[in-house]
């Protein structure tokens, strides 16, 4: 079988390996490198290497591989080994209903993620048409703007970041997703140079200890930018510098959703407390860790 992944050089006179053995050799070596997801990963570099949806390799698991498609693989291969997520290796991360692009400068959107946008689908279900306000703070890829778009067609978006890459890489994905006329990208430090008042106001912030980067898997220390992690001292920086403007953005029974760490919930409904919030839920993840935060300005707060 011929497929140069690991040490084992290929030789001419093996056959081609068949995609499903193909799929087996490589989660050997990843799972052989301490990979977590070793199988299901084979399978999507697989896919990628090969040009095949999931049925069409449902359909043909012995269909050799070509040349092309075992060198692009083993390349794959090798990224993944040194602990380079799937999603940037093929550039592209399935978030809520959609696939977005996902560069080198942004955040890798995660699953966790999504429950910032149940939680808003949750409390403005009977909002869905209207023409709501929604501010997104530390955008990244833009991920939870366009899932929110798409889930609220009458809504429109501004989407902040203080990083280029990552204005970009939302400018990019708005235009993917085809919201670009509902949006507006700002560069700039939180909502510092922002206006107006918002029906809904989501962020999730960098919330890692300073001193637990160093500790993070290599996947997300080696290629998640810093900007995108570091929460300062005790993680909760940024949930500082947002809630200070968030009084004077908010508007009249609007809604603040803040993403946080598992063990965060608590401090962050604090700060949001001694500001005049009222913590409306506290919502958890797929993992059952509190991961959203929800508030509005308390009638004495406003
Ligand atoms: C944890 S990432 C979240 C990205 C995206 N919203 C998501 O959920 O996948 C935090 C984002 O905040 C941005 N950021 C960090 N400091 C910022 C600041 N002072 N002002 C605005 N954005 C900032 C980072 O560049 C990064 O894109």
């Amino acid at each position: 079988m011929k497929l140069s992944v690991g040490k084992k050089a290929a030789t001419s006179s093996e056959p081609p390996p068949t995609r499903i053995e193909a799929i087996a050799k490589v989660a050997d070596y990843l799972e052989a490198a301490g990979v977590a997801d070793a199988q299901e990963d084979a399978r999507a570099l697989l896919r990628a290497a090969a040009g095949l949806t999931r049925l069409e390799l449902a359909l043909a698991p012995r269909a050799p591989l070509s040349d092309e498609e075992a060198r692009t693989l083993s390349d794959y291969a090798a990224r993944r080994v040194a602990r380079e997520p799937v999603s940037r290796i093929l550039g592209e991360r399935g978030f809520w209903t959609l696939d977005l692009a996902v560069t080198p400068g942004v955040l890798d959107p995660r699953a966790d993620t999504e429950t910032l946008v149940e939680t808003a689908l949750s409390f403005l279900a009977k909002k869905r048409d209207a023409p709501l306000s929604i501010l997104d703070l530390g955008a990244g890829s833009g991920a939870i703007a366009c899932a929110l778009l798409s889930e609220f067609p009458g809504a429109r978006a501004v989407a902040v970041d203080l990083s280029a890459e990552a204005c970009a890489a939302t400018a990019a994905n708005l235009a993917r997703c085809g919201f670009s006329n509902r949006a507006s990208v700002v560069r700039g430090r939180w909502a510092e140079a922002l206006q107006g008042r918002f029906d809904l106001i989501v962020s999730n912030p960098p919330y890692v200890r300073t001193d637990d980067i160093a500790g993070l898997e290599p996947e997300v220390r080696l290629h998640d930018p810093a900007l995108a992690l570091d929460g300062g001292a005790d993680g909760l920086d940024c949930y500082r510098e947002i809630i200070r403007d968030m009084p004077r953005l908010l508007a009249e029974d609007g809604l603040v959703l803040f993403e946080v760490g598992f063990d965060q919930a608590v401090s962050v409904a604090t700060l949001l407390g001694a500001k005049g919030f009222q913590i409306e839920r506290v919502a958890r993840d797929a993992g059952r860790h509190e991961r959203v935060v929800a508030a509005r300005l308390a009638a004495s707060g406003k």
